[in-house]
């Protein structure tokens, strides 16, 4: 069986969570591939919110296999603090949690040296969620990381020690102010790995293959958004991952003639929390409407997220980056009460009008033209069926399918798992 992937293609944040624990009665298996507890993926059933970070949304489902791929990387800390959530919920992921050996593990002194390259970049830093991703992906680029298939190893200790301490060196030489206390950290680390270690680790990509030889269905979940991707995205500004639909195979082991179907989720406007480029910011009472319908906060580090108008032309290009099938639509419910909505189908680059994401997309060298379309007034939330959806969200949806040339196929009006509309199927 192929490998249907679900992924996010703006700056994250667009719903992957929801959409996945609505998918996941559909699949056997749900694989995270990348990023990690930057991540922040809320799930709302039964009037409860749930916020996982590493864990795949598909755990609420205990029948359900949640596997953690290699390319995602784990702070055990943070980890452990997941489970014991679902632990208070009594959801019991013994059975259906496994890791991948070759998943990267996030040290204490990783999260520090997040802090310490970030504060040494003064105006220029990223707006990391310092959870120590980017550090942890450059020891794994830079063949030093530590995996989990490491903690199996009688030396874990040593070569812990052995980054740890070289890790110390380089936080002094950042000359940062930041204050920590390594002991302490290290204590909770090492009692997290005791927690880890009661779960399954797995050779990911075998079980993954043995788990199509046998006609299982997988769902690859992605994490953050196409626009964070460290190579297509709005470098430097960017994740430390492969957000993209590639980072599945190279996330998980799986061949990319094995990719089926690709659901790409965009929410009917934009946003983006941390630095970096995004031509439709709003920063008048439009921007700050949708910042409080939509309650645009970071579910990992409450941040405000900047709020703007749907951008066509950087939908379009995580379109093509991803080879997008399918369409899902979040938040529309947000647009509400608008009477006039504006979507971005060009932009004038340096007095030239484009269609195409060019290198620089900084405000000195892009300025977003727009087209308007009328809005609708109807409260979204409580409908249940495609048959109700007001005429112009439907004249809305048709635009942007034209536009981008592809069927959005669901539309989320609510952030719990009921509030789903399937509009068509293909
Ligand atoms: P990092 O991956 O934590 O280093 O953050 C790098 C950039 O990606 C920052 O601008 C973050 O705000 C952004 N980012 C990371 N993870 C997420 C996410 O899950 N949703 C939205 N933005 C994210």
């Amino acid at each position: 069986m192929a490998v249907d992937l679900l992924l996010g293609l703006q700056w994250g944040d667009e719903g992957k969570g929801k959409i996945v624990d609505v998918f996941t009665s559909n699949y056997d298996i749900i694989a995270r591939f990348q990023g990690g507890p930057n991540a922040g993926h809320t799930l709302v059933f039964n009037g409860k919110k749930h916020v996982l970070h590493t864990i795949p949304s598909g755990i609420f489902h205990e029948d359900k296999v949640n596997l953690v791929g290699n390319g995602v990387v784990i702070d055990p800390v943070i980890f452990k603090k997941e489970l014991d959530k679902l632990e208070e919920q009594d959801v019991n992921y013994t059975k259906s949690l496994c890791i991948s050996r070759k998943a990267h593990i996030i040290l204490p002194t990783h999260r520090l040296l997040d802090a310490a390259s970030e504060a040494s970049k003064g105006k220029a830093k990223i707006g990391s969620t310092l959870k120590g991703i980017g550090p942890t992906y450059m020891d794994k680029t830079g063949r030093n990381g530590i995996r989990v298939g490491d903690i199996e190893l009688e030396d874990f200790k040593d070569k812990y020690r052995a980054l740890a301490d070289k890790h110390e060196a380089m936080i002094e030489f950042y000359n940062a102010d930041i204050e920590y206390d390594l002991k302490e950290l290290e204590a909770d680390f090492f009692d997290a790995i005791e927690t880890l270690k009661s779960l399954k680790f797995i050779d990911s990509e075998e079980y993954i293959y043995q788990a199509q030889q046998s006609g299982k269905t997988i769902l690859a979940e992605g994490a953050q958004g196409s626009l964070l991707d460290i190579d297509f995205g709005t470098y430097p500004y960017v994740t430390s991952s492969n957000t993209t639909a590639a980072g599945a195979c190279t996330g998980l082991g799986v061949a990319p003639s094995q990719i089926g179907e690709v659901f790409g989720i965009f929410k009917a406007y934009t946003t983006r929390v941390g630095s970096g480029p995004f031509p439709t910011e709003l920063f008048d009472e439009d921007g700050e409407t949708m910042g409080r319908v939509g309650q645009e906060f970071g579910a990992t580090t409450g941040r405000s997220r900047r709020c703007g108008w749907l951008d066509l032309v950087a939908l379009r290009y995580a379109c093509q980056v991803n080879g997008v099938t399918q369409l899902i639509m979040m938040k529309g419910d947000v647009l509400s009460g608008f009477e006039t909505l504006k979507v971005c189908t060009a932009y004038n680059y340096k007095g030239e009008t484009i269609t195409h994401l060019p290198y620089n997309i900084e405000e000195e060298n892009v300025s977003p033209i727009y087209t308007e379309i009328k809005g609708w007034a109807a409260d979204l939330t409580g409908m249940t069926e495609a048959s109700e959806l007001p005429e112009n969200l439907n004249g809305y949806i048709e635009f942007l399918e034209k536009e981008l040339n592809l069927p959005i196929t669901i539309v989320s009006v609510g952030p719990d798992r009921k509030q789903t509309i399937t509009r068509k199927t293909v």
